[in-house]
């Protein structure tokens, strides 16, 4: 299902047809080092994950992490963004990860664009946040591009390492 359009690219929602890019995606050295390695290693196990969080999420807040396809590449699947709510974070929070390959072409940027638009226009999200570990660079400085500021750093996870919050009123 297409949620949104940009210039360039296509932003639908997740369904359990999407496990084997979620696989892929999960087990890139980027996602492991700066998201986490969430131990998904068969397509059986992303799928399982999808209906877990993705699935749930649409069902539970009417939003949630939306797949991005490149419109000029016969609908390539390269990345996905979208919003999450956190039990343990105020605010919705944005977030963004796409393939190696697909780095550095604005595309984080254009499908990040889109999500803020729809946080605002669609789902009427007042305040937005966003995590991130302080050595992901290129993270921060999608975040600081889209407008959010620095806030303070944050430890909302148990055991985990100290993140910065960042923040935008929309
Ligand atoms: C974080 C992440 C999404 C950033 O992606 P990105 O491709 O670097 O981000 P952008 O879309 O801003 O593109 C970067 C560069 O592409 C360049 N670019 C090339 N062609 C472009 C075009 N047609 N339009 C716009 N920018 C273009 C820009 O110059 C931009 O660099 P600049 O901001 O210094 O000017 C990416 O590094 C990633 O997926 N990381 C792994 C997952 C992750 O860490 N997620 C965040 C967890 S907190």
């Amino acid at each position: 299902m297409i949620i949104a359009e940009t210039n360039r690219l296509l932003l639908s929602k997740i369904t359990v047809d999407d496990a084997p890019f979620l696989l892929q995606l999960m087990n890139t050295p980027d996602w492991i080092k700066y998201i986490g390695d969430r131990n998904i290693k068969t397509v059986e196990q992303a799928a399982t994950y999808i209906q877990n969080n993705q699935l749930k999420c649409y069902e539970t807040h009417g939003f949630g992490y939306y797949k991005i396809q490149v419109k000029a590449e016969n609908l390539k699947t390269i990345g996905t963004s979208g919003l999450l709510k956190r039990d343990n974070l105020d605010h919705v929070d944005i977030g963004f990860s796409f393939i190696p390959e697909y780095h550095g072409k604005g595309y984080g940027f254009e499908a990040a664009s889109e999500i803020i638009n729809l946080a605002k226009h669609k789902f009427n999200i007042k305040t937005l946040c966003a995590i991130t570990l302080p050595i992901n660079q290129p993270s921060i400085h999608l975040l600081e591009k889209l407008g959010l500021s620095y806030q303070k750093t944050v430890k909302p996870f148990e055991d985990d390492e100290e993140l910065l919050l960042f923040a935008k009123n929309l």
